[in-house]
């Protein structure tokens, strides 16, 4: 009874530990993206920035990159990205999980490629990817955009991080 008793306290101790990091690390992530926004850089160094920032902090984002709606065409421009070069520098509204993502307006959380139709494949390596739109005045005017090697690594912390970083994006336009 009493062994029970400690294995619970101590489960407790490690469940609060854990999330506290977490919650220490989400903010500090948070501090960085805004230094970065705040900074005398153009917009586009800045974007540059966030994008080198988020795929060095976190290990499993292997390409993490911005891109727009391009002018008045329904359909989104690569904008800074880091990772492997692309050759998917235009993409139509409606086309793929970021064309998917101009036209509904809402994150998308891919845990494993292989189970979507529409999707536009950026390399074999890629597993996982994760959308979410940039909003000025209600209107979404773009998207980050991160493809990982794994396979399901994405959260609810992934969702918090990139739409604060999508918030801040959206203060240079
Ligand atoms: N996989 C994306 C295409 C862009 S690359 O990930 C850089 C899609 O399906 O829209």
């Amino acid at each position: 009874m009493l062994f029970h008793k400690e294995f619970g306290l101590i489960l407790l101790f490690i469940i609060l530990i854990h999330k506290y990091r977490k919650n220490v690390n989400i903010e500090n992530l948070k501090k960085s993206v805004d230094t970065i926004i705040n900074s005398t850089k153009t917009i586009s160094e800045k974007q540059q920035a966030i994008c080198d920032f988020l795929e060095n902090e976190i290990s499993y984002y292997d390409w993490v990159g911005f891109y727009f709606k391009n002018g008045d065409k329904n359909e989104l421009k690569l904008a800074e990205y880091t990772g492997e070069e692309t050759e998917h520098t235009i993409i139509p509204f409606g086309k793929g999980i970021c064309g998917q993502v101009a036209v509904s307006n809402e994150n998308f959380v891919v845990q494993d490629v292989s189970e979507q139709t529409n999707y536009i494949s950026c390399g074999w390596k890629v597993k996982s990817e994760i959308v979410i739109p940039i909003f000025v005045n209600n209107e979404n005017i773009g998207q980050i955009d991160i493809d990982s090697h794994t396979t399901n690594p994405f959260t609810k912390d992934d969702e918090e991080i990139l739409e604060f970083v999508c918030s801040k994006i959206a203060t240079l336009y």
